[in-house]
């Protein structure tokens, strides 16, 4: 049984290794497939092409495909994120946060391939006030947090070889998908409120700077789990008056909320800070300020 929440080495990934991508569309995929080029021979999927939930599209590409295209790894950026969709759908969330990444652990234990699984803070249920380590006892809040938890769960399952690697990380945002930080911009924009939670906290990722560190743990063959976010814990408020400024919009549209005043349908964590002393060890970088990314004007 491999250690729930370790880490393990196992062979580095040479530089111009082939990687295929699965859920390429998304924040992440995109990343991934722009970032990871610079080392890597990345080859995206997106949902039409590879449903990650189909046994026949596992069979076509990990199974028929792959042997003769040799991929060495593969990275599945696909998943359903919208929080409260997932409350209101939570088996179709089983379906592609869980059972979908179990069938590809499954295909990529039997051909050899390494699976990188993105998983989430979510995991976590915020009772905390330091930084979650990766072996800490996950209790998921919401429907999809116990989704992604059950992915996790199948991956290690079917890859008793411990050839995986599960990247936790937390509030993605990027220039290539709606997220967080877009809202806040398209709401300041044209005039209307933007209300934001004061009593959740974690830590703003920026999606190219986790495609850029799964690189270096695939460089470094790092195996089992490691959390990976950007610096500057912040509540959602904190961050969009920082974006809010750094764009030189006015912050007087900015409205404070508790999560209860928001009324959404899934809970969320309160505090779900994740520590990359991990990731620190293991590559020896540390991770940038998200606020570099995003430079107050
Ligand atoms: N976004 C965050 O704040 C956040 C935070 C923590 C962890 N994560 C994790 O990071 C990973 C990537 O998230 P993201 O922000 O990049 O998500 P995203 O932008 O919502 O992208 C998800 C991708 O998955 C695809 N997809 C959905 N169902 C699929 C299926 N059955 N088969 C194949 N592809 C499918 C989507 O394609 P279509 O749109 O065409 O369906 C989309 O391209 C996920 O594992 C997520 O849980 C994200």
């Amino acid at each position: 049984m491999l250690p729930w929440g370790g880490y393990w080495q196992g062979a580095r990934l040479p530089v111009g290794a082939r990687v295929w991508v699965v859920g390429a569309t998304g924040q992440v995929g995109q990343a991934c497939l722009r970032v990871l080029t610079r080392w890597l021979d990345v080859r995206g999927f997106a949902h039409a092409e590879w449903d990650i939930t189909l046994p026949e599209s596992v069979q076509r590409w990990l199974l028929d495909t792959a042997p003769q295209e040799r991929p060495r790894c593969l990275i599945n950026c696909a998943a359903l994120t919208n929080v409260d969709q997932c409350e209101d759908m939570s088996d179709r969330a089983m379906v592609v946060n869980a059972h979908g990444p179990g069938l590809l652990a499954h295909a990529c234990e039997r051909t050899g391939l390494l699976l990188v699984h993105l998983s989430t803070d979510y995991v976590f249920d915020g009772s905390r006030s330091t930084p979650y380590e990766e072996a800490d006892p996950p209790r998921p809040l919401n429907a999809y947090g116990r989704s992604k938890l059950d992915g996790e769960r199948r991956v290690a399952a079917q890859m008793p070889s411990g050839r995986f690697l599960i990247v936790r990380t937390s509030w993605v945002f990027s220039g290539y998908r709606p997220n967080f930080v877009t809202w806040v911009l398209e709401r300041a924009r044209a005039g209307l409120p933007v209300r934001a939670v004061t009593d959740q906290v974690s830590a703003p990722t920026w999606a190219d700077d986790l495609a850029e560190a799964i690189g270096h743990l695939l460089l470094n063959g790092m195996r089992g789990w490691v959390h990976f976010r950007n610096e500057g814990p912040c509540s959602r408020y904190e961050q969009a008056e920082w974006v809010l400024q750094a764009h030189g919009l006015p912050t007087a549209l900015l409205e404070a909320r508790t999560m209860t005043e928001m009324g959404w349908r899934a809970r969320r964590p309160a505090y779900s800070v994740l520590s990359v002393a991990r990731y620190q060890t293991c590559t020896g970088l540390t991770p940038r300020d998200w606020r570099t990314i995003l430079p107050r004007g």
